[in-house]
């Protein structure tokens, strides 16, 4: 039976743990605290147990899954792993002090892999003695519900431990997505503007959260709006996510945080976990009235819907992935209504760009300008391939 190794029985450890387990694969599933361990192996018992209550599952399959998984407190545990992933804290050092021990425990051939977010694959692989084993392997949360997987080919990843590593992934029953080793891959990179530019028109003034939050979702057809997604992941996780991957881009005024968000933080006023957020959790409020003016929800959603396509763009432009997989990663990934490239066909690439260009106008701020290929796009009159 094929096995692989899990480091980090938390929220992603134990989803990938139950998803591979599933998959027929025997895990040996990792952590340096014996309590989460116990927690992680009763949450995926609870999970199963209700899929065989929805008959997704049956007993006998529900037995044989938790009979493939395996906890543990040695790497030696993972001697004949084919693969082992590690999903512990996002620390750069505890993951490569990590991976240097790993590699002393596992065969030649086993495929070493990160599930981080936001660093550098090709920094955490420097730790080991042979770096070509080693690859990102992105899952988003929740790891059993989400069907995307990213994989990430370091600058010293051979192309054996890719194919592997995606073979693998696709046997789980994954849709994988190749990305190039960069900030926030393809989904955390691209949907920066959803959130970014609703803090911006709302920072403005132009509109509250509520009446954004309506536009997205009624006009934009998005599932929530970007205020509503914010206090559910919560302003800590998702400003700290903003503030790296701004730093990451050398501060690139397209990735700026907003002082709204920030100020958020600052009050403890974290979302839903801490009641409040942009909304207040902690009574029933009553549906508000809305001034609602049709016109400039449809502003308001064109504006950050050209931000998105200017973000999906810009990153066909560099490479970090194929427009097919961009529009697949975020369709599967996060769950827009359509794909963003696919979007701007529909729009029209010029004028995709004359819209941009109107707010590059209006601001003068490097945050609007044009992705070059949608302006020689543009120009050629050409389409997005998907
Ligand atoms: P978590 O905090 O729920 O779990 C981390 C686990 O790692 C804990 O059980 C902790 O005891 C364990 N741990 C910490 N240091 C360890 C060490 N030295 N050795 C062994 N175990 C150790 O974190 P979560 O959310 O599961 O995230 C894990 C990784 O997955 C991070 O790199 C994160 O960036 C990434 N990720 C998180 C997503 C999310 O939405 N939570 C989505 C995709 C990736």
């Amino acid at each position: 039976m094929p096995r692989v190794g899990i480091i980090g029985a938390g929220a992603m450890g134990g989803g990938i743990a139950q998803v591979a387990a599933t998959a027929g694969w025997e895990v040996q599933l990792y952590d340096i605290n014996a309590e989460q361990l116990d927690k992680s192996l009763d949450f995926i018992k609870k999970m199963l147990n209700r899929s065989v209550e929805k008959g997704r599952i049956d007993d006998v399959e529900c037995k044989a899954i938790l009979g493939r998984l395996y906890v543990t407190q040695n790497f030696s545990a993972f001697a004949n792993c084919d693969l082992v992933i590690e999903a512990v804290v996002e620390d750069l050092q505890v993951k490569k002090s990590l991976f240097k021990k790993v590699e002393k425990e596992v065969s030649s051939d086993c495929i070493l892999a990160t599930n981080t977010s936001s660093l550098s694959v090709a920094s955490i692989a420097s730790a080991c003695d042979d770096p070509s084993r080693v690859c990102g392997i992105h899952f988003f949360n929740p790891p059993v519900l989400m069907k995307l997987v990213e994989i990430i080919p370091a600058v010293q990843t051979n192309s054996e431990t890719l194919a592997k590593a995606d073979q693998i992934i696709s046997s789980w029953g994954k849709l994988t997505v190749k990305a190039k080793d960069t900030p926030g891959f393809i989904v955390n990179r691209v949907a920066r503007p959803f959130y970014g530019e609703g803090l911006r028109i709302y920072e403005e003034g132009i509109a509250e959260p509520s009446f954004i939050d309506r536009a997205m979702t009624e006009i934009g057809e998005f599932r929530m709006g970007p205020f509503t997604l914010m206090d559910y992941i919560g302003h800590d996780v998702n400003y700290k996510v903003t503030c790296s991957v701004f730093e990451a881009f050398y501060w690139d005024p397209r990735y700026k945080p907003s002082f709204a968000q920030k100020a958020l933080v600052d009050a403890g006023y974290l979302g839903r976990k801490t009641g409040r957020g942009f909304y207040n959790y902690t009574q029933e409020e009553s549906p508000q009235e809305m001034d609602w003016d049709a016109s400039l929800a449809q502003e308001i959603v064109d504006r950050i819907v050209v931000m998105l396509i200017n973000e999906a763009a810009d990153a066909v432009f560099w490479n970090i992935a194929t427009s097919k997989d961009i529009d697949l990663a975020m369709t599967r990934g996060v769950n827009y209504p359509k794909g963003l490239l696919a979007w701007a066909n529909e729009i029209g690439i010029s004028r995709v760009v004359s819209q941009l260009d109107q707010l590059y106008d209006t601001y003068r701020e490097d945050r609007y300008r044009c992705s070059p290929l949608l302006r020689t796009m543009a120009r050629k009159g050409s389409q997005f391939e998907l």
